[in-house]
């Protein structure tokens, strides 16, 4: 409760008349607990105060000259001078140690954009336009999400860490086949959130008919573009609109939901919440939509998915399904995990 409060204080005032609750501290009767509680409260007053302190001699030249008597113009200009240049080259130190890592071995033109921001342009993309250079971690990955790469593959920067590692979804497509002999003909899978087409070339090479959605026509058109390379187009009917709008009018063997995961922040999270993390809506909103169109349900999440979530999808739909989660690896690493719903291919 004392945190609490020292969150909202706002005031030199306030702080002050909550600093003299320490001198309270010194009573031999208090247990140690409150002791213990008086302490951090004493110490969070002081940060705030000193914190009060730097960041007024920052924002406000005049009140540090008034607050600190005798102190010259040029004395305040020249401290702020020293350590704004201290900060400076610290963070642009880091910065450049970050880059010269990431590029290290690499012959990328790297360019400063207006805001002083160091950008590639990354061969095989030069139609994005300069790229940040965190996104070339992603791109030094390229054959692994798409194999034939190098034949003219399209993909924006939202791509190069969210579409599916062709290994990945071969395995995905493979395993929607229902023990058919690894084909999937006479099926028709929706992939609803298709981005640039990794899913959706892997189920057309199995010879499923593909509906594969995306929200963003750039991306849909790359994913066709991609689909042409790999000389499955035929099998895919490319449509761009909003999935949740389109389900209602849909109909088909298998839904394949690889929806965003919120950005490569996602990572960080310990536990993978379905339900407040995924967008466009819930997992569950989006099993139920999905469920509505097809007996089978193949579900694309982070590795870090809370187990007991997915349980609960399988009992969303009517009647409820089988189902089973596998763990997706590429090259020994983990990298997310599937969840096939459906007594076809729960198996
Ligand atoms: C994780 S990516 C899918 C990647 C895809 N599996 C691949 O391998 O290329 C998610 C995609 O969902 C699309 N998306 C987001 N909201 C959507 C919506 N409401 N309807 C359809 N697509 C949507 C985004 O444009 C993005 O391309």
């Amino acid at each position: 409760m004392a945190t609490e409060q020292l969150h909202g204080l706002n005031s030199i005032k306030e702080i002050t008349r909550t600093y003299h609750i320490g001198e309270i501290g010194r009573s031999t009767r208090l247990s140690l607990s409150r002791a213990k509680q008086l302490k951090h409260v004493i110490n969070t007053t002081l940060r705030i105060i000193i914190d009060h302190l730097i960041t007024t001699a920052f924002k406000d030249k005049d009140a540090v000259r008034s607050s600190v008597p005798g102190l010259c113009d040029q004395t305040t200009q020249s401290i702020e001078q020293d350590i704004m240049s201290c900060q400076k080259v610290g963070k642009q130190d880091q910065q450049s140690t970050v880059i010269s890592q990431t590029l290290a071995d690499l012959d990328l033109n790297v360019i400063l954009d207006e805001n002083g921001r160091h950008r590639v342009i990354l061969p095989g993309m030069e139609e994005e336009g300069p790229l940040r250079v965190e996104v070339v971690k992603y791109w030094k990955q390229r054959h692994s999400l798409f194999s034939r790469w190098d034949e003219g593959i399209r993909v924006d920067e939202e791509s190069l860490f969210s579409v599916t590692p062709q290994e990945i979804a071969e395995h995905q497509a493979l395993r929607c086949c229902c023990g058919r002999l690894g084909d999937g003909s006479g099926l028709v899978v929706v992939d609803a959130f298709a981005g640039v087409g990794g899913n959706t070339i892997q189920f057309a090479s199995r010879n499923f008919h593909v509906i594969s959605i995306d929200i963003d026509p750039k991306k849909s058109k790359y994913a066709r573009r991609n689909a042409e390379i790999y000389g499955v187009s035929e099998r895919i009917e490319f449509i761009v609109g909003d999935f949740l709008e389109l389900a209602p009018t849909l109909k088909a063997d298998i839904v394949f939901l690889s929806p965003p995961w919120g950005g490569p922040q996602y990572i960080k999270a310990e536990k993978y919440d379905i339900e407040t993390m995924l967008q466009p809506v819930s997992g569950s909103c989006l099993f139920k939509l999905a469920s509505l169109i097809a007996p089978n349900v193949v579900f694309f999440l982070p590795k870090t998915c809370d187990l007991n979530q997915l349980a609960h999808l399988s009992l969303l739909s009517q009647p409820s399904s089988r189902y089973t989660v596998e763990w997706n690896y590429v090259k020994g690493e983990l990298k997310a995990l599937t969840a096939y719903y459906g007594d076809n291919i729960a198996n």
